[in-house]
């Protein structure tokens, strides 16, 4: 931290990015300079009364790398942010869909420790639900400094197949970062009649506990599937029942077109 004092004329201005006040530069000296009396005299000292602190730059970069390692966002991943997903010319449910991270994100300070304090995108693959997630994602681990853990369902549980002595830090991991990003819960296979979401008995077990755990302390997750709530209560009510309760101020079910909304399938013909 650097800290330093603000004279009482200073003007006080809400930084945008991070909603604090924020004193004008010109009116602030080091606080060693202060204490050295190299501002002032004794007799002018109680006009440098306030103190104001900023956390050093590096500090900041070390805690931001710190916090993006251990969220397990690939550096492609990092990419994604909220400029870079498009809405002109796509489906309106597209346009909602954004709003609704976008409005997420911002409301994030205010709502994360409510019991309704999640955010689950559902349906058509393709979409962009992956993407809009990782941009709230990335943006609350560089601009607020919240830690995110990233679980894509079906890699990760590939993983902890082959790594038994892993399972137990990952399942305290994922209770216990600041938001838990489950990426395709419950990821289906096969199509048409012989679909069906992907989920042995052991999976159901270990994300109901990561998931309860996370409910009765109201910490947020943040859900991409492309199952519906009905579907997901199918797999398991008791889990699909708290993703519901959890997530209910910040739900889009996408469905439709996939020739429309697949954004992998834009430009193609006869898919
Ligand atoms: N509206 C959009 N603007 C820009 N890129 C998009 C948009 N929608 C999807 N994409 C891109 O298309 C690909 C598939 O999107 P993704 O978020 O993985 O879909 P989903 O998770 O719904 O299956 C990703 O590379 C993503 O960045
Ligand atoms: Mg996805």
């Amino acid at each position: 931290m650097v800290h330093y004092r603000v004279h009482r004329d200073a003007d006080w201005t809400v930084n945008p990015d991070t909603g604090k006040l924020v004193p004008d530069p010109k009116f602030m000296v080091l606080e060693s300079d202060f204490l050295a009396m190299r501002v002032c005299g004794p007799e002018e000292a109680r006009n440098w009364q306030r103190k104001y602190s900023i956390q050093c730059e590096c500090v900041k970069k070390i805690r931001i790398n710190r916090l993006m390692k251990s969220s397990e966002i690939t550096d492609e991943f990092k990419l994604l942010g909220f400029q870079n997903f498009k809405t002109k010319g796509k489906a309106v449910i597209v346009a909602d869909m954004k709003e609704c991270a976008m409005d997420y994100y911002k409301e994030f300070e205010k709502i994360r420790s409510k019991r309704a304090n999640s955010m689950a995108l559902l349906g058509q693959p393709g979409s962009g639900k992956t993407h809009l997630m990782m941009a709230i994602s990335n943006n609350l681990i560089v601009k607020k400094g919240v830690s995110v853990h990233y679980f894509p369902y079906v890699e990760g549980f590939n993983d902890l197949k082959e790594d038994f002595e892993q399972i137990a830090p990952k399942l305290e991991r994922m209770k216990n970062a600041d938001v838990l990003f489950i990426d395709d819960l419950f990821k289906p296979v096969g199509r048409g009649v012989n679909r069906k979401p992907r989920a042995t008995e052991w999976q159901i077990e270990q994300m109901y506990a990561v998931i309860n755990y996370r409910y009765l302390n109201h910490l947020p997750i943040l859900v991409s599937s492309e199952l519906d709530v009905d579907q997901m209560d199918e797999v398991d009510e008791a889990l699909g029942s708290r993703i519901y309760e959890m997530c209910q101020d910040f739900t889009v079910v996408i469905e439709g077109d996939r020739k429309i909304l697949n954004y992998r399938l834009v430009g193609l013909n006869d898919v």
